[in-house]
């Protein structure tokens, strides 16, 4: 576990093996070249040599004789100031990411960090003193649980000092304990989406809600399959036939302080992995699908984070999870199923499970909470993952005050949101000539992610609902410096946001 601490003494007085600054693109090269002068008196040459000039994730580390050890004065740009797109605090993510990539490459153990002027990012101190641990901890993150060869164990990065100025030392310690909290969430998640599927099955994810329970004194219900089919979840309970292991629906609730607070729903879906069942998926799609439970480990870990940061907001998340396998008795295409709320679906392709599981959990949902707002995060479509990639999770909803939140939360966390089109148009694509509606919507119509938005929101009655379709952002996202293979915990942070500024 990396420890980080707070210091406004100067950063070239921290006893540490690497010395990091933050520069912008075209930075001015000379108060940096004085500050470093002693250790390091040939700065401002090698950074224009290298041609170092402060663009988005350029890097140099340069070796300097310290105290009688060596010692690294890392530099990285986080790009031009006025560039479109990628938010300041994005570009910061992203600087420090490699910041750390860096960092390692030095076989660094510990390393010392100027915290960026909060007032020159035009944020508060608190706000990037958290957004920094958070994104010190995702980039420190690295699956290796199952990696026995030891030349390929990496060290870590074990203490990590932020210096910050002396104004803004009391807001910037608040924002390290609440980066501590949500940047440990986050890889939590990530771990449980990493771990391999045999191993993380509906049954465990039930051990570790129950663990989250546990340690936040949070209420949790946990049903198991035969009580699911007992109370009419045709849907959780057709999508597990295949099955050998159980089913769960496991509901975990945060009480807020104050007795008049809104009451937050968060949905996510829980598939431990996802053959397609009968509707067998092709292997080359098969290789990732551990990671359909990414929406489940998101919610209970934001649920989390949440009760330890206190949140004044009332929390429920629920995770309906199952395996979704071929066997002789699993549910066949043609089969009818009958939900929760008495609707009912043809399942003509069992490879659409996720809506399946969704139906009964939100379901439950209304029937016995009636929240103000539920918010369901599924890795649901490769329709979505197709259409906005890796870096935008799909935003479906037609509650316009919800959507600015989510927006607004998707901004502050970098869990980034694209809004898509439900639309009248779209809701015939589900309709079924012997049930409700149909698990799959017709070739003509396509619009995969928002056709299974419209079989979602048969569950949600009149409560202020969206859905956010991870598909493309749940796992292996190249190219972002604080993420490597695996699973990236999106929608943690976005949930946080969300409940932590419910109420701004
Ligand atoms: N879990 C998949 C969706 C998925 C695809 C997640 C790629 C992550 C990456 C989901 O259960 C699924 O199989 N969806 C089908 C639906 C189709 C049969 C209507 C799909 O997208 O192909
Ligand atoms: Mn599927
Ligand atoms: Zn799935």
């Amino acid at each position: 576990m990396v420890s980080i601490t707070l210091s406004t003494n100067d950063l070239l007085s921290q006893n540490v093996d690497c010395y990091a600054y933050i520069v912008e693109k075209n930075f001015d090269i000379v108060p940096l070249h004085n500050t470093v002068k002693n250790m390091c008196p040939d700065l401002s040459a090698i950074l224009k040599q290298r041609s170092f000039i402060g663009s988005l994730e350029q890097v140099i580390s340069i070796p300097v004789a310290h105290d009688g050890r060596i010692a690294f004065i890392i530099v990285v740009g986080m790009g031009d100031k006025e560039s479109k797109g990628v938010s300041v605090v994005e570009r910061y993510r992203r600087a420090i990411g490699q910041l750390v990539r860096e960092a390692r490459a030095c076989k660094a153990t510990s390393l010392a960090i100027a915290l960026a002027s909060a007032q020159a990012c035009g944020v508060t101190a608190h706000y990037l003193a958290e957004q920094t641990v958070i994104v010190l901890k995702k980039a420190q993150y690295h699956f290796n649980d199952y990696i026995t060869e030891k030349s390929r164990k990496e060290g870590e990065i074990s203490s990590i000092v932020l210096v910050a100025n002396v104004d803004d030392h009391k807001e910037a310690q608040l924002g390290i304990a609440d980066g501590v909290i949500i940047g440990d969430a986050i890889n939590q998640a990530r771990h449980w989406i990493d771990m391999p599927p045999s191993y993380f099955t509906p049954q465990h994810l039930v051990e570790k809600a129950q663990e989250v329970a546990q340690r936040n004194n949070l209420k949790i219900t946990a049903y198991h399959e035969q009580e699911i089919i007992k109370m009419g979840m045709g849907g959780l309970a057709a999508v597990s036939r295949g099955s050998d292991i159980d089913c769960a629906l496991i509901i975990l609730e945060h009480k807020a302080q104050s007795d008049d607070a809104p009451t937050l729903c968060f949905v996510g879906k829980g598939i431990t992995f996802d053959s397609g069942g009968l509707s067998l998926k092709p292997a080359d799609s098969m290789e990732t699908m551990k990671e359909d439970m990414s929406g489940a480990a998101a919610v209970i870990s934001a649920i989390d984070a949440l009760a330890q940061l206190r949140v004044d907001v009332n929390i429920i998340a629920i995770a309906p999870t199952s395996e979704n396998l071929p066997s002789g008795c699993a549910t066949k295409p043609g089969d009818i199923v009958t939900f929760y709320n008495g609707k009912t679906a043809e399942i003509k392709n069992t490879d659409a499970e996720g809506r399946l599981i969704l139906a009964d959990a939100l379901s439950y949902a209304v029937k016995h909470y009636k929240p103000d707002v539920i918010v369901d995060l599924a890795t649901l479509t490769g329709a979505c993952s197709r259409a906005l990639g890796p870096i935008y999770s799909g935003l479906f909803s037609e509650h316009s005050e919800l959507v600015k939140k989510l927006y607004s939360a998707g901004e502050l966390s970098g869990d980034r949101l694209w809004q898509l089109p439900m639309g009248d148009d779209y809701k015939k694509a589900i309709s079924s000539t012997v049930a409700d509606m149909c698990n799959i919507g017709s070739k003509q119509i396509m619009a995969g992610a928002s056709t299974a938005a419209h079989f979602l929101q048969h569950f949600v009655g009149d409560i202020t609902w969206a859905h956010i379709d991870i598909a493309g952002t749940a796992f292996d996202v190249p190219n972002i410096s604080y993420y490597r293979s695996g699973g990236t915990g999106v929608g943690v942070g976005l949930l946080v946001a969300l409940a932590m500024n419910w109420k701004k």
